[in-house]
């Protein structure tokens, strides 16, 4: 046997059919979430000039550090793949201009993106991300209606799932945070694991989501960011969590949630699923008021959340709640003889001109293939074309469901269909 020569780089998958169904079922749902809710969808690049992710992820985060596909083009420029959306979206709502429109602009987005992570179930090095970006509003209401609409997806695909919420505050009451982290981590500084060590310097934060059974006690006793809230912060987030409430929407309050990117402010959060094990996150997000201004724009309170796809579709798999298949399922055209067939295919064009799903194959087979072929199909209809139909100028319908046949004039088959398949 041959072997071919070439395999997927590693960490990366095709989605070969019948799979892509799955996928336009999860992306669709998505999008008319989005749409019904407001949101307006935007696409960036595939890559992007590096320093946008260095200023905007944060250059000590290990998705900045460790995990960039940056590579250099023929002009000596560096890019990256980018490695997450949110920050290509500012980019992109910085310069065209859609900074000038009514607020809040609400935008969403669905589109692959590269880290290069150790691969391991539900981690892959492309991945897919579906979410959305508010900007223009500091309105807790933001926060709390983004927060919805990923529930209510997740709630539409039948995905359990536990929502895990924190915050963070403004710049100054971080760095407070930030300074007593690492005062309570250096007294335990014997006991720290190795990378631990070289986190308390570069990210320490991040300490926080550790899990490292060593680390369980140490982050236990940690001082916890929420006691060092700025009021507005603070009057923020419990305003969050009041309208969560209202929407009947369940949370939990988890203080070592800090998430991997630098550009949070305040709320932030997480959906973890049911069945992924370690990498149980099917989602998160939070505010990012600093992030316009950052990369040059005017001060522009944010929200945002993006969720993962290929997760959402392992839960899916596992939670074995049955998948509607977003398949058009086509008419089957059956002929016999020669003349009857060059007719068929000529119906089959008007049929598809039409937009009617049908499908009419060139191997000989005979009139019980060609049925057993429909069936297997799953057509809800097939048209017979033989001589005497060719004579009489007309096509046997035949109901596969019921197995009742009719005949039908040949000029009207078309708006028969339509008005059937409509019902
Ligand atoms: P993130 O938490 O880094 O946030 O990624 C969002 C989701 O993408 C995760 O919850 C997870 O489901 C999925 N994901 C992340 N890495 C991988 C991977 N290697 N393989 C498979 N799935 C993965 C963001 O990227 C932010 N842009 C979210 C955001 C939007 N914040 C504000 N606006």
């Amino acid at each position: 046997m041959s072997k071919p020569l070439f395999q997927r780089p590693r960490g990366t998958y095709d989605i070969v059919p019948p799979d892509y169904r799955s996928w336009r079922y999860v992306l669709g749902v998505f999008e008319t979430n989005s749409l019904n809710a407001g949101y307006d969808r935007i696409s960036t690049p595939a890559f992007e000039n590096t320093a946008l992710f260095t200023r905007s992820v944060g250059e000590a985060s290990e998705i900045v550090s460790k995990e960039m596909y940056t590579f250099e083009d023929k002009s000596g420029n560096s890019l990256s793949l980018r490695p997450e959306g949110t920050a290509a979206v500012v980019r992109a709502y910085l310069e065209n201009g859609l900074a000038s429109r009514p607020k809040p602009v609400k935008l969403y987005k669905m589109e692959p993106m590269w880290r290069y992570e150790r691969p391991q179930a539900g981690r892959y090095r492309q991945f897919y991300q579906a979410g959305v970006e508010v900007f223009g509003s500091a309105e807790p209401l933001i926060d709390a209606q983004v927060i919805s609409l990923a529930a209510r997806f997740y709630r539409q695909l039948g995905i359990e799932y536990s929502l895990q919420i924190n915050c963070l505050g403004n710049a100054a009451a971080r760095r407070k945070y930030r300074a007593k982290l690492v005062d309570y981590l250096q007294a335990h500084t014997t006991k720290l694991p190795e990378l631990v060590q070289a986190q308390l310097k570069s990210n320490p934060l991040r300490i926080l989501d550790s899990k490292d059974p060593a680390m369980e006690s140490i982050i236990a006793g940690a001082p916890q960011v929420i006691d060092y809230l700025d009021k507005a912060s603070a009057k923020h987030f419990s305003a969050v969590l009041e309208l969560l409430d209202n929407f009947g929407i369940a949370y939990e309050l988890n203080p070592r949630l800090v998430r991997g990117l630098d550009y949070y402010t305040g709320p932030l959060f997480e959906f973890w699923g049911s069945h992924q094990g370690m990498q149980n996150a099917i989602g998160g997000g939070g505010r990012y008021d600093e992030l316009v201004e950052e990369l040059g724009g005017r001060p522009t309170p944010a929200f945002g959340f993006d969720l993962g796809v290929e997760r959402i579709l392992a839960e899916l798999a596992k939670s074995k709640s049955a998948m509607p298949q977003a398949h058009p399922t086509p008419i089957y055209l059956v002929s016999i003889g020669e003349d009857a067939k060059a007719q068929a295919f000529v119906l089959e064009q008007e049929l598809l001109d039409g937009g009617i799903a049908s499908i009419c194959e060139l191997p000989a087979r005979n009139l019980a293939d060609q049925l057993a072929r429909a069936s297997k199909l799953k057509s809800p209809y097939s048209l017979i074309i033989g001589k005497k139909e060719l004579l009489d100028q007309t096509v046997i319908l035949k109901d596969m469901t019921s197995g009742t046949q009719e005949m039908v004039p040949r000029a009207k088959i078309a708006s028969e269909l339509s008005r059937r398949l409509a019902q």
